[in-house]
């Protein structure tokens, strides 16, 4: 099964824009957005967003969205996206400040794998 593929495709001290393609039935590791804030704009196909919920210590259901569609993405947001379509998932991604993205171990936020 092919993996995601990133693109940076700008990037200056302030901001940082990466071209984002999730094969179908694919999904991204856990992982959060460090200090940056995001905005993600499905150019084609469906995602399904699955989020940790710091205040339950629990996961979210999954959250399914269709192109076109925008997303924010909030400063310590910790989740899961794959694509749900059957057809190529693309999103445009934009961070402020740059990310450093963190990458977890399932087991560090006790992930449901089914569910
Ligand atoms: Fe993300």
């Amino acid at each position: 099964m092919p993996a995601y593929h990133r693109q940076i495709v700008y990037e200056d001290e302030q901001v940082q824009v990466v071209l984002i393609t999730l094969p179908q039935g694919v999904e991204t590791p856990i992982h959060d957005h460090g200090v940056s804030l995001g905005v993600v704009h499905i150019l084609a196909g469906e995602i399904s967003e699955r989020y940790y919920r710091r205040d339950t210590c629990d996961w979210s259901i999954w959250e399914k969205h269709s192109a076109p569609a925008t997303l924010r993405e909030g400063a310590g947001h910790i989740h899961i996206v794959k694509n749900s379509g059957t057809s190529p998932a693309v999103m445009l991604n934009v961070y402020y400040p740059p990310l450093h993205m963190i990458v977890y171990a399932p087991e560090v936020f006790d992930y449901p794998k089914e569910g």
